[in-house]
């Protein structure tokens, strides 16, 4: 064979690859997706399925901007990279639906999530280390240092796994890691078939973590000005708006989202729910952290969409000073302990005597619901929830350590 007839062959083959190429590309993504006709009309064919069986799964889809836009069932069910196929009645679905189907079409709201501690810290905040890759510890270290390179946490043994399936993973799988190799759940907030922006900005949403003795936004907003305004106006909001174009005329009462992640009047928008944050408030003793002013501003400019720059300054100024008379109060308690471990009167594990449970409470429970309570507007939690029960515990403390001293003395001494 010449040379000659070589690159000719080479040449047609090449055309008729690039020819195709281009009459597939002209082809719409459903058609070259999917393999064949049926699977065009998938929605129509799952639909008519599933709504004897599951009605309510089909409507919560019809409701949704998903079903307006064109999105079919398989758009959402088809596998994506690393995920089993299976066959079902006629077409091949994926056996879970993670972050890994909904990032091929929003990328950009996974890319700001994974930065978020609302990813892989979540689940460290848990189980550790364990679970995750070498490289989304590494990821998410450089963003949030020491949230993911940690062990487990020592209740997880304390309490057993029974209770933390129902507990603790319940809430921190926000950030589970995946089996197809991505993180978290995008349906905690959005829910699986309607996928709303409406229900994503109730605060209960938020909620439904977001609650309880040591974390207690839910209650601090329901108790502030804002809540209330929320509670009185929710049905003027258009809780609804899209959330390229929110303005104030929307959303005139904010709820957690229009602080943490909307793009209010053209402010940037982010599911990175840290990003508008200043100080680590969760911690034992509170630092700032390290983009804490790019942070303040941010938080700021949405204040501002609605208020004038003196409240907003007062707020953080009394809120900063709640901050630093908590972490002298913490840090004075957290001295008591430190010192019955170096004399022996306490073993080295925590959560072994009454005492250690009390020390728990007044950091995890009132030092934290103080500091949220001062920044997000509750007088009640930020006091009688947090700065009261605070000074009683350290009391108490006090008292039990000297009664330890005696007992251990006593014991050593015979
Ligand atoms: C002919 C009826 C029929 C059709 C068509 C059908 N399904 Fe199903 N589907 C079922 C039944 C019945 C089940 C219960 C479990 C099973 O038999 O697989 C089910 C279960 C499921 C489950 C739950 C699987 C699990 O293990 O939890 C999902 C998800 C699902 N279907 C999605 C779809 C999607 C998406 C389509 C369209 C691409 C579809 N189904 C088409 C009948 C159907
Ligand atoms: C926006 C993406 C999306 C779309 C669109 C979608 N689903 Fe789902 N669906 C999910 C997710 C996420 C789950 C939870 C899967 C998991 O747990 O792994 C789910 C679960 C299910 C289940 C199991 C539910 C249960 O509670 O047991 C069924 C059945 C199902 N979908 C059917 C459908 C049908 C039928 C359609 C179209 C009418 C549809 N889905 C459209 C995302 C979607
Ligand atoms: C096949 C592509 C596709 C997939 C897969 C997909 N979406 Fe969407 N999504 C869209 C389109 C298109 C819109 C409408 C966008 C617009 O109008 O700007 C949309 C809109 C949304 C909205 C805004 C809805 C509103 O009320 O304004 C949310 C929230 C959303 N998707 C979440 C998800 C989640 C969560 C998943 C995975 C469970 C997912 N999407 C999977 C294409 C997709
Ligand atoms: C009701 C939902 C819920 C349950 C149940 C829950 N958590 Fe959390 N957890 C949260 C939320 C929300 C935060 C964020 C608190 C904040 O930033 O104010 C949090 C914060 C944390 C933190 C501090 C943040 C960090 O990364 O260091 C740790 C540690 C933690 N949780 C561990 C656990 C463990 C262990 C369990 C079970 C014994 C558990 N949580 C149960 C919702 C929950
Ligand atoms: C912590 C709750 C939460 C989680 C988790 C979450 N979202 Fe959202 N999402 C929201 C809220 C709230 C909005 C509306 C923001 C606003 O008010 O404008 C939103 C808006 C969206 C929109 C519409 C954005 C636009 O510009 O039109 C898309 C798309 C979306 N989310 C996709 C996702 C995906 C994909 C994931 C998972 C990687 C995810 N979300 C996880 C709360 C969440
Ligand atoms: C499924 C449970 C869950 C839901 C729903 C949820 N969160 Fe969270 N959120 C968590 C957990 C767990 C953490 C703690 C992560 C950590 O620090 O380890 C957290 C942390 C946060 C933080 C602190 C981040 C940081 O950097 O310290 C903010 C702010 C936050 N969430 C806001 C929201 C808002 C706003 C919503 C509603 C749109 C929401 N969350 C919905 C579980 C949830
Ligand atoms: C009016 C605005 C506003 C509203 C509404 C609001 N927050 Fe906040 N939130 C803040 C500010 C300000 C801070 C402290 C910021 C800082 O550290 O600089 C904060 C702190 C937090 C933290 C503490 C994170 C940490 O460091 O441990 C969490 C979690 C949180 N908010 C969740 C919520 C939830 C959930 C809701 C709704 C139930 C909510 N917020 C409502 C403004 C708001
Ligand atoms: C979307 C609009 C909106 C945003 C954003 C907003 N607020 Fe408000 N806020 C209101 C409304 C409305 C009221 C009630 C106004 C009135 O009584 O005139 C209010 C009331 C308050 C009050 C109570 C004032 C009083 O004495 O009655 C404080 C304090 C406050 N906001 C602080 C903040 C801070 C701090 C931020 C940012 C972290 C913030 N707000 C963000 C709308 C907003």
């Amino acid at each position: 064979m010449s040379f000659r007839s070589v690159f000719i062959a080479l040449v047609l083959s090449f055309g008729m690859i690039l020819a195709g190429l281009l009459i597939n590309g002209r082809r719409p993504a459903v058609e070259t997706i999917q393999p064949n006709a049926s699977f065009v009309r998938a929605t129509g064919k799952c639909a008519s399925c599933h709504t004897r069986t599951q009605h309510s799964i089909v409507h919560e889809f019809e409701l949704s901007e998903h079903a307006k836009k064109g999105v079919t069932c398989l758009d959402c069910h088809q596998t994506a990279e690393g995920q089993t196929k299976e066959a079902h009645h006629g077409f091949e679905i994926s056996k879970t639906v993670t972050s890994a189907n909904c990032r091929s079409c929003h990328e950009t709201q996974y890319q700001q999530f994974l930065r978020s501690r609302h990813a892989a810290p979540s689940w460290a905040a848990v189980y550790g280390e364990k679970g995750l890759t070498a490289d989304q510890v590494a990821f998410s270290e450089k963003f949030h240092p020491g949230a993911c390179k940690r062990a487990a946490n020592a209740l997880v043994s304390l309490e057993g796994q029974s209770a933390v399936t129902v507990g603790c993973v319940k809430c921190h799988s926000v950030g589970r890691p995946n089996p197809d190799g991505t993180i978290g759940s995008c349906t905690a907030c959005h829910t699986r078939h309607t996928s709303s922006v409406e229900i994503a900005r109730l605060p209960t949403t938020c909620g439904q973590c977001h609650m309880g003795p040591d974390h207690s936004q839910l209650e601090i907003y329901n108790e502030s000005k804002h809540g209330v305004m929320f509670a009185a106006q929710k049905s003027q909001l258009k809780l609804d708006a899209p959330a390229k174009s929110l303005t104030t005329q929307d959303m005139f009462v904010p709820t957690c989202t229009t602080c943490h992640m909307s793009g209010l009047n053209g402010l940037k928008s982010t599911h990175d729910t840290s990003e508008r944050l200043s100080y680590w408030l969760a911690d034992e003793i509170s630092k700032k952290r390290p983009n804490a002013e790019q942070a303040q501003v941010a938080m700021k400019e949405v204040c501002n969409q609605c208020h004038t720059q003196r409240l907003i300054d007062q707020i953080y100024e009394d809120a900063s000073k709640v901050v630093e008379s908590t972490n002298e109060k913490v840090k004075a308690t957290s001295d008591i302990m430190t010192a019955l471990r170096k004399e022996g009167v306490l073993g080295p594990k925590r959560f072994e005597t009454p005492i250690d449970f009390m020390y728990f409470d007044l950091w995890h429970y009132y030092g934290r619901t103080t500091k949220h309570g001062a920044f997000m507007g509750g007088q009640d939690f930020a006091q009688w929830h947090g700065a009261y029960p605070m000074l009683k515990h350290s009391v108490e403390i006090k008292a039990q350590a000297e009664e330890l001293r005696r007992a251990h003395g006593n014991a050593t001494a015979k």
